[in-house]
């Protein structure tokens, strides 16, 4: 088939990669030339496991262009995939998604095309898309002798860091639509991975456990309700066992245990149960906070929803109050951060923990020490004002700093060898913002070990 995706981030980018590696004819659009030229040089913009392998293994059905001239016209799909990033209130700004769909409307030609919405967006907007395409399609109407389209919501759950494997082995697929023919197209499109019939890519062989993919067709409302549930029940769970962790560290409890025998109630499940500093990345808080305004429109307050964000501001401050707790005074002291990505595996900095704790340090007068295997020029880049040293290596971090705070659970973080560092620090302070290191063995090798709850 061919399909057309208009932005080429994290979830535009993969959703097309992936539909040519399925056979698909797949044209991805973006109006950033930096990142089209980029592409059309074989090369990723951001940082994602198997994409550049998945890319270059799928180039002849796969091109890249910043003309929606090249894109749209005769695609059988044509998905958005644009940010819909904060505004100050907590609702999402359309601007970008209305700046796309005025652009799809005065291009589309084919005989009929689904635009299918992958952005996150507030309940309604899907209706809302359509009268934008309507308007700017009439207005070009006269140029073109066809021209029938659907607007439909697909919303994206993929996780960055492991977003192929996600989108070619996902849990299930929600497909809103109105009209029987765009589902019927959208069913053809994802029929290779509704059916699990593809040759998975040598680097991500299919799950053993792998079975038919469920496809929910919806109306619109609840496609574009799922994906705000969905987000906001995992930001719940995180911050509910980042809850119960503080209470774990008063009362003597040791939170991993209580995780581990909590999540394996099927009714619960462990996944999202990791106590730490908390959630970060583009969607949790963008989507829970669009969440509580849009029910605040209807007079709908969300109490769960507005506890769970609080929650996880207060874990950043955690971090600075464990600091306090065991250095006294934070003015003037070395402090390394290992991590800055808002997950490993990923470049993403959006909301990263990092940001908030190094704001904070320096705001206390320390100096920090930062270091990222892959999101550090990044930070530097979009943190031109912060006070902070980049270390090109992880000793860095460590000598003569008076704290090291693990921020990201990095692989390669998990696997240091510890033992070569603690002579290097001032005072061996660890605190683990992700209780992913063992603490008998970084006692045993003289570290004081701190958690976000003991
Ligand atoms: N990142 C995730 O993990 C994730 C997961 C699920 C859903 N989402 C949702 O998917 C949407 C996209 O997120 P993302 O992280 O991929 O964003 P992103 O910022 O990485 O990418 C968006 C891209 O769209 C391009 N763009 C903006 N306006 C355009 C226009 N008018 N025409 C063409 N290109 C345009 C931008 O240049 C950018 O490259 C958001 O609504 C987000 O909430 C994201």
């Amino acid at each position: 088939m061919r399909v057309c995706v208009v932005g080429t981030g994290y979830v535009g980018l993969t959703t097309g990669v992936c539909l040519a590696f399925l056979g698909h004819d797949v044209v991805c659009l973006d109006l950033d030339q930096a990142k089209i030229d980029l592409l059309n040089s074989g090369r990723s913009p951001i940082y994602e496991p198997h994409l550049d392998e998945i890319m270059a293994e799928s180039a002849d059905r796969l091109s890249f262009t910043t003309d929606y001239a090249d894109a749209v016209p005769g695609a059988e799909v044509v998905f958005i995939a644009v940010q819909t990033p904060s505004l100050a209130d907590g609702n999402p700004d359309l601007q970008f998604l209305r700046s796309a769909a005025e652009s799809v409307g005065r291009h589309i030609g084919g005989d009929f095309t689904v635009v299918v919405n992958k952005s996150t967006v507030p309940i309604g907007s899907s209706n809302w898309v359509d009268s934008i395409l309507r308007e700017s399609f009439e207005a070009a109407q006269a140029r073109r002798a066809n021209g029938e389209f659907s607007v439909a919501s697909n919303p994206e759950f993929l996780r960055e860091g492991a977003a192929i494997h996600d989108t070619l082995y996902p849990d299930r697929i929600v497909v809103g639509s109105d009209n029987p023919r765009s589902l019927e197209v959208l069913n053809r499109l994802y029929r290779a991975i509704l059916n699990q019939t593809f040759t998975p890519p040598t680097v991500l062989p299919r799950p053993g456990e792998m079975g038919a993919v469920p496809m929910v067709s919806t109306d619109l409302a609840s496609a574009e309700l799922i994906k705000y549930a969905a987000n906001a029940f995992l930001a719940i769970k995180i911050s509910y066992i980042n809850e119960i962790g503080l209470l774990a560290g008063k009362v003597g409890a040791d939170i991993l245990q209580v995780a581990r025998g909590t999540g394996l109630d099927a009714r619960i499940g462990s996944r999202f149960l990791q106590p730490g500093v908390g959630w970060g990345g583009s969607c949790f808080g963008k989507d829970t906070a669009a969440l509580i305004t849009t029910a605040a429109e209807y007079n709908h307050d969300m109490p769960i929803v507005k506890a769970a964000r609080e929650v996880n501001q207060l874990q950043r401050r955690m971090v600075i109050d464990r600091l306090l707790d065991e250095l006294r005074i934070i003015k003037g002291r070395k402090i390394g951060l290992l991590g800055l990505a808002f997950k490993p595996n990923t470049d993403d900095l959006r909301d990263a923990p990092s940001i908030d704790i190094a704001q904070m340090l320096v705001a206390r007068g320390a100096r920090i020490k930062l270091h990222d295997p892959v999101a550090g020029d990044r930070f530097r880049r979009e943190h031109p004002d912060l006070e902070a040293f980049y270390c090109a290596s992880i000793d860095e971090v460590f000598d003569d700093s008076d704290a090291v705070v693990l921020v990201t659970e990095w692989s390669q973080y998990l696997e240091l060898d510890w033992g070569k560092f603690v002579g290097l620090m001032r005072t061996p302070v660890v605190l683990d913002g992700r209780h992913c290191l063992d603490p008998a063995r970084l006692t045993r090798l003289g570290y004081k070990y701190l958690s976000m709850s003991r």
